[in-house]
């Protein structure tokens, strides 16, 4: 298993010396590495059994270290970066040829994102190349918000997870391009569309093209466990359900004419920025209880963070 601890020192010499270290962010752990090493990079695919494909992310501590690596911010990008950073949102942005080929899976643009997490930021501004890091899990399964749940599946085969706690948002970040200097968003996440819409007016949002996905976040059967999920209304499904092997997962309190064994509930006031800090490990949870044979999550009102939780909840959904 992995050290877990809070030393930014060890963080710091690991990562210099071209070793992993997992790192808490606002959103999800990411699983980090020197973003200009390819040597690194390619440790970040093997240890997450991630088709090279897939691009990382880059995270940086802020919009002029941005700037570095990446050849122009259009003025769009500049008002996000502005208004979210620190923050869960990554901007595709093209790059320059100091970010190798290997983190962006040969396309000209690279994700940048600078996190919100007290430590990571500490981490960030202390190294001179920024990190690049996937989510801290193996490839398709459910994203990490806690150290453990680092420990649990990658522990084996990295020396040190930096403990920042739980994950304050809790889902991925958003992901937003740009045609022709027009936002596009390709994965829902922490800002939500309307956010972004009150900075740069009206955007496209093309989350769902899973044929040939420019993000492969966006691939229909994605953050999922190992048992099958059902994401839809309790009352359409419940008929059909065994009490003793099906796990559910609620917004809020409900009271059910059949009570089941095992009940999750994300947030007992009911709010949607509680319910994505704890879905991703409510996920987990159900996934390790033996006698849960079905996992059945309920969809989250579509608006403001549920609409995200929606989206993660189908592609969950989508594996079975
Ligand atoms: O919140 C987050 O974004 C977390 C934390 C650790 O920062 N990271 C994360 O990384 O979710 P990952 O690798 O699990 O998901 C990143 C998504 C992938 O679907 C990838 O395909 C997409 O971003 N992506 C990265 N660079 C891209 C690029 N240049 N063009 C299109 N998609 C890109
Ligand atoms: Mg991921």
């Amino acid at each position: 298993m992995a050290e877990i601890g809070t030393d930014l020192q060890t963080a710091i010499a690991l990562l210099e010396k071209g070793e992993l270290v997992a790192i808490p962010t606002e959103t999800v752990y990411g699983l980090a590495g020197n973003a200009l090493s390819s040597a690194a990079v390619a440790k970040i695919f093997d240890v997450k059994q991630r088709p090279t494909f897939d691009p990382l992310i880059v995270h940086v501590p802020d919009l002029a270290a941005a700037e570095r690596y990446v050849r122009e911010i259009p003025e769009p990008a500049k008002k996000l970066a502005e208004q979210f950073w620190p923050g869960p949102l990554t901007l595709l942005l093209k790059k320059r040829s100091i970010i190798p080929d290997l983190v962006t899976a040969g396309l000209d643009t690279a994700g940048i994102r600078c996190p919100n997490h007290a430590i990571t930021r500490s981490l960030l501004a202390s190294l001179s190349f920024p990190l690049a890091a996937p989510s801290a899990n193996p490839f398709g399964y459910v994203s990490p918000t806690q150290a453990g749940h680092v420990n649990e599946q990658l522990g084996g085969r990295i020396p040190y997870i930096l403990d920042g706690g739980s994950c304050s948002v809790g889902i991925e970040s958003t992901i937003v391009g740009f045609e022709n200097s027009e936002p596009v968003v390709y994965r829902l996440g922490g800002i939500t569309i309307a956010q972004i819409e009150q900075v740069v007016g009206p955007v496209r949002v093309t989350v769902n093209s899973s044929s040939n996905p420019k993000a492969p976040g966006q691939l229909k059967s994605h953050y999922a466990p190992r048992k099958k999920v059902i994401h839809s209304r309790l009352s359409d499904v419940i008929g059909q359900l065994t009490p003793a092997e099906t796990g559910i997962i609620t917004l809020g309190i409900v009271n059910l004419a059949r009570p089941f064994a095992h009940h999750i509930v994300l947030s007992p006031s009911g709010t949607l920025d509680e319910a994505a800090q704890n879905i991703f490990a409510a996920l987990r949870q159900m996934d390790k209880i033996d006698v849960v044979k079905v996992i059945v999550a309920e969809p989250m009102p579509n608006e403001g963070l549920g609409i995200a939780i929606n989206d993660r909840l189908n592609r969950a959904a989508a594996q079975s």
